[in-house]
């Protein structure tokens, strides 16, 4: 009998990149729009395998109802496993997997986006001519050749970020507690303690993991610390930047422009419309009413290259842990 695993918080995306893949795999696959959480566990009855997202919420009452109802296996298809209780799965004798990496490139590319658009006033100035506004008034902008950009973190994705920013004749500066990358020394990187790549950038991008170490590293101290006008851009998780304090630095003209792909308190929220619902978060609200402010839905992972290797690593793990040699597995 094939294993049966149904896939949480699915979207038409994730519908034909797994199935695209799972022509090898044969895995039954059941696709649910819902979020997976104590009350939705439910459906997941006589499902052996279960795929949660990012944003669902695998806590220790959730499991409980998983295993009575069957499951044996949480494949993830993120990264990330901060939303599942490791020790309750543990306890449960659930095996929980996780795809550890996919394309860098998606998430480097589109923190290079945001720094275009940024800089060049792209979402401004199309927005303008839409309307007949052929004026360049506002839309000045300046060459990133020759400036100075930041990596904060330079593990898988940071490297490619700054390789790439290294193309465009910047000079890179770089931190990271953990050993320089050969690629971006070979590029002319320096490696400089976080002072000194916030005091020198005029672009700072963060690209390490949220960690109790790394809570709130961008705080207004450390906003006070970078150059007066520079640019922040975060494709990292929310939590790395102290939302409330980029308020009062936009306002002052200390940062000069923020690109941000992910968001504190982006949970609920973002991967949904909302479109026809009052927004409740004011501090998401004030940030997005910056003209020089731009926000995505945590999209940077969100190429086909990406969903491809997601869904392969993820229904590659299901097949691993059937065989009786899971791959992938999460400790805690
Ligand atoms: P990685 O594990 O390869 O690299 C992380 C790097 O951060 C490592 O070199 C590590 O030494 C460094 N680091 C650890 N603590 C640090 C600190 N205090 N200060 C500076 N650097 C520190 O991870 P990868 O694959 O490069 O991903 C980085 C992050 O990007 C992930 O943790 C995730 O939060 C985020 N991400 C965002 C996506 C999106 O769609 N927006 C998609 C995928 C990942």
């Amino acid at each position: 009998m094939p294993t049966r695993m149904i896939v949480f918080s699915s979207r038409q995306y994730d519908v034909e990149s797994f199935n695209e893949v799972n022509a090898q795999y044969g895995v039954e696959l059941d696709f649910q729009e819902s979020h997976l959480d104590a009350e939705t566990a439910v459906l997941a009855r006589g499902f052996e395998t279960v795929c949660p997202f990012v944003n669902d919420c695998v806590d220790m009452a959730t499991l409980e109802k998983l295993y009575l109802g069957g499951t044996r296996l949480v494949a993830l298809r993120s990264a990330g496993f901060n939303h599942v209780d490791l020790p309750t799965a543990k306890r449960l004798g659930i095996t929980v997997a996780r795809v550890p990496a996919y394309s860098p490139h998606a998430v480097a590319e589109h923190a290079v986006g945001m720094i275009l658009t940024l800089n060049r006033r792209f979402h401004r100035a199309v927005a303008r001519t839409r309307e007949g506004d052929f004026s360049l008034n506002g839309l000045l902008g300046f060459d990133l050749y020759g400036k100075t950009v930041g990596v904060i973190g330079t593990g898988v994705i940071g490297r490619v970020f700054g390789c790439i920013m290294a193309g465009f004749g910047m000079n890179v500066l770089a931190y990271d507690p953990g050993t320089p990358a050969d690629d971006l020394l070979a590029r002319g990187a320096r490696y400089v303690p976080l002072d000194t790549l916030l005091a020198e950038s005029d672009v700072v991008s963060l690209h390490c993991p949220l960690l109790p170490a790394t809570y709130h590293l961008i705080d207004e101290r450390a906003l006070g610390k970078m150059k007066r006008g520079a640019m922040l851009i975060n494709t990292g998780r929310g939590g790395l930047v102290e939302s409330n304090a980029l308020i009062g630095a936009l306002k002052s003209g200390q940062l000069g422009h923020l690109g941000l792909d992910v968001y504190e308190e982006e949970g609920g929220l973002f991967f949904e419309d909302h479109s026809n619902r009052l927004l409740q978060d004011d501090v998401l609200a004030r940030l997005l009413m910056f003209p020089n402010v731009i926000i995505t839905s945590h999209q940077a992972f969100f190429t086909r290259e990406a969903l491809l290797e997601i869904a392969t690593t993820t229904l590659g793990n299901v097949k691993a842990w059937k065989d009786g040699a899971p791959t992938n597995v999460v400790d805690g």
